[in-house]
């Protein structure tokens, strides 16, 4: 691995220069916001723009279906099946294998003995299978940890962490920022509160649907190894995808 950092673009329209030109290659970051703030597009549009480049990626669904997710991307434009035929991009179903169904999908786990462990073993697999350089996990919150000891919480989400760091994937995970973490006390930017200290970067989506104004915000929180942007930006949905508006039209937090 070279000492210099090697950076990833990210394919969201205007953020790359926010962030010295992308995501540091190899690491880890969380996308995290409420819901409807734009996480699965987010996440999306940057297995997409890599595939169009010919940089493969894994998108790893727990809480959508693939056919779904298709419909709804094909929106901006983005036809998954075109970059799935040539094999620039693997949609894993983990839903059906969630809820015990059999699923109809090319990359998908097995019906029974669905635990963290296979699925990482096997999310590996396929990210070797199509010389992934991206990966995606959505969601976190999906994998439905059910663990009452923050020990075990905590040796689950760095597990997890080294299996992202050994498949030498720049990777996004999408966290949901629980509703009560908005307001007063300290802010949390995901469902355990760890995850946001073991990832390498955070950005968090923001909605405020108010009146005839739609009011989306993106917040880089962490970029380690980056001189980052430190404003809150508007962001906006556009017909091609997440679009982040320069930094002179943004308000200071
Ligand atoms: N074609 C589109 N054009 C403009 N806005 C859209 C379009 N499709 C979806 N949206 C907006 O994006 C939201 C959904 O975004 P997305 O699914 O990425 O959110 P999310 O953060 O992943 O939500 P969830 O918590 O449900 O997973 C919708 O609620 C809508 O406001
Ligand atoms: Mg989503």
């Amino acid at each position: 691995m070279s000492d210099e950092i090697v950076r990833v673009p990210t394919g969201i329209y205007g953020l790359d220069p926010l962030i010295e030109g992308g995501i540091p290659k190899g690491r880890t970051v969380l996308v995290s916001g409420g819901t409807g703030t734009g996480k699965t597009i987010f996440s999306m549009q940057y297995v997409i723009s890599g595939a169009e480049h010919g940089e493969p990626g894994v998108y790893v669904t727990l809480d959508e279906h693939p056919d779904m997710i298709r419909q709804d991307m094909l929106r901006f434009g983005w036809d998954i099946r075109k970059h799935e035929k040539k094999g620039n991009l693997a949609i894993v179903d983990v839903g059906s294998a969630k809820v015990g169904f059999p699923s109809e999908e090319k990359f998908s786990l097995p019906q029974v003995g669905l635990d963290v462990d296979r699925l990482l073993l096997r999310i590996m697999q396929i990210v070797d299978q199509i010389g992934a350089t991206r990966l995606v996990i959505d969601s976190f919150a999906g994998l439905g940890l059910h663990m009452d000891r923050e020990d075990d919480i905590r040796k689950t989400i760095l597990k997890i962490n080294y299996m992202l760091k050994r498949t030498q994937t720049t990777a996004l995970v999408t966290s949901e920022i629980p509703e009560q973490s908005f307001g007063a006390g300290p802010m949390a930017f995901s469902k355990y509160g760890i995850e946001e200290y073991v990832a390498d970067g955070v950005i968090v989506l923001h909605y405020l649907g108010i009146g005839t104004e739609s009011n989306r915000s993106l917040f880089v929180r962490k970029m380690r190894g980056t001189k980052h942007n430190e404003d809150v930006l508007p962001m906006e949905i556009t017909k091609k995808g997440i679009m982040v508006k320069k930094p002179e039209e943004a308000y200071k937090v």
